[in-house]
């Protein structure tokens, strides 16, 4: 029968049809099943980024993306293991120790090696020699605080010449082609220790109108941008107050004496804190730019027999050195900076240059990357005391005390032994 033949044929061809749509659909379906056994993988891989990129942000820096390589870019990087991250600092201190903690910290958690080197005291050549053998080396990338600035543009630009990822951490070299800057705002943490400075000259009665104020600087290096933008901003804080205190009007003198460059050597900086001090029995206020210059102020002025607080004392760095100058009150102040995360976000960023590539990194890391190079680890002013006041500049100035600050290092993941040592038990 026709009719019973066309039935078949109709109902062979829906079969086909169905096959067929079912076959289009199997292939349609197993798109998104291989898409999505990509993106299963890309969050696997995120989530194992995310657990190294620990420690929270600094409050004034946006926290580093977590967005992780691509799995092939992934799987043209040598191994962890394999790749080596080098981390030149500056001196030999407490200071740095906390840096090296940082470095050694994200190394762990990478699975990588991190190098931390550090010369005995302030020493270019030093510095140079070292970058230069691990760049002879064809290490994986170099973190460098350059004591010279222009001695070290050669270096950092060979380096990035040959392939090797630079950034500065803790002083910078903008003029070099490095390709970001961690660390701290050198001239605005100077602008601050100079505020802090300013309200204890009038809290003690110093800054009057008519006055002569004679306010000593100490420091570690002419050369490092550090050094030079923290004194410049000092000074500036400084005279301002003066011209914008209702009561001063710019009716005081202010007698700048130094900088005095000790070159990172502690017993220089002692020495020279000694003969300033003796030269000027009127001296009225000393800032410690490096971190053992304010111990340096608080040894030397005790060793004078001057009674702790009659010169006005600021110091820079939180370590287990610059907490007894605070307890005793030689020291009004310090300028703590968070150097522990330019040792570990300094590595995690050379490592994510690594294996991301350097544009995609850096512009995941800094905000406003490339027009912005530079990110911010942030400071905070610690004495022994919370103080607040507001500078006749109109900025609102906040001393957090000892407790308060040893609070804030466990919330952002830093080990307070690390900044108070044994002095931990007292605060
Ligand atoms: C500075 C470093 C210096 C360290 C120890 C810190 O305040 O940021 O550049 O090396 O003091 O001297």
């Amino acid at each position: 029968m026709p009719e019973t033949k066309y039935t078949v044929a109709i109902v062979v061809l829906l079969i086909l049809v169905i096959a067929l749509g079912a076959a289009l659909g199997y292939v349609v379906s197993t798109k998104p099943g291989v898409v999505t056994t990509t993106v299963t993988e890309t969050v696997t891989e995120t989530k194992t980024v995310t657990t190294t990129v620990t420690g929270p942000a600094p409050t004034t820096s946006p926290s580093p993306t977590t967005t992780t390589p691509s799995p092939t870019i992934t799987t043209t990087t040598p191994p962890p293991s394999e790749l080596t991250f080098v981390v030149i600092g500056k001196s030999v201190h407490p200071y740095w120790s906390i840096v090296e903690a940082g470095v050694k910290k994200a190394a762990e958690e990478l699975g990588v090696n991190g190098i931390f080197w550090v010369p005995q005291k302030e020493d270019v050549q030093a510095q140079l020699r070292t970058m230069d053998t691990y760049i002879a080396q064809g290490v994986a990338g170099i973190a460098i605080a350059p004591s010279d600035p222009d001695a070290a543009t050669p270096y950092i630009n060979k380096a990035l010449e040959k392939g090797i990822p630079v950034i500065t951490i803790d002083t910078d070299a903008p003029q070099s082609n490095r390709l970001a800057y961690l660390g701290t705002g050198n001239w605005k943490a100077g602008y601050l220790a100079g505020l802090t400075m300013w309200y204890y000259l009038k809290e003690k009665g110093y800054a009057k109108p008519g006055a002569t104020l004679k306010i000593a600087i100490l420091t570690g290096s002419l050369t490092a941008r550090n050094s030079l933008e923290r004194i410049d901003g000092f000074k500036k804080a400084i005279t301002d107050c003066a011209e914008k205190d209702p009561d001063i009007q710019g009716n005081i003198e202010i007698q700048f004496l130094g900088p005095y460059n000790d070159k990172e050597d502690p017993v220089q900086a002692f020495n020279l804190a000694m003969s300033v001090i003796q030269a000027n029995p009127d001296l009225h206020g000393a800032f410690g730019v490096y971190a053992y210059d304010g111990p340096a102020w608080a040894k030397a002025l005790k060793q004078a027999g001057i009674e702790p607080g009659k010169v006005v004392l600021i110091e820079f760095d939180v370590t287990p050195d610059n907490i007894p100058p605070i307890i005793e009150g030689y020291a009004q102040a310090t300028i703590g900076q968070r150097q522990y995360f330019m040792g570990y976000y300094g590595v995690k960023l050379l490592y994510n240059m690594t294996v991301m590539g350097w544009e995609e990194a850096l512009k995941q890391f800094i905000p406003n990357y490339p027009e912005n190079k530079i990110y911010d680890t942030g400071v905070d002013i610690v004495g022994l005391e919370h103080v607040e006041f507001t500078a006749p500049t109109g900025d609102k100035v906040v001393i957090m005390s000892l407790k308060e600050y040893k609070d804030l290092a466990v919330e952002l993941g830093i080990d307070p032994e690390l900044l108070f040592g044994e002095y931990l038990e007292k605060i």
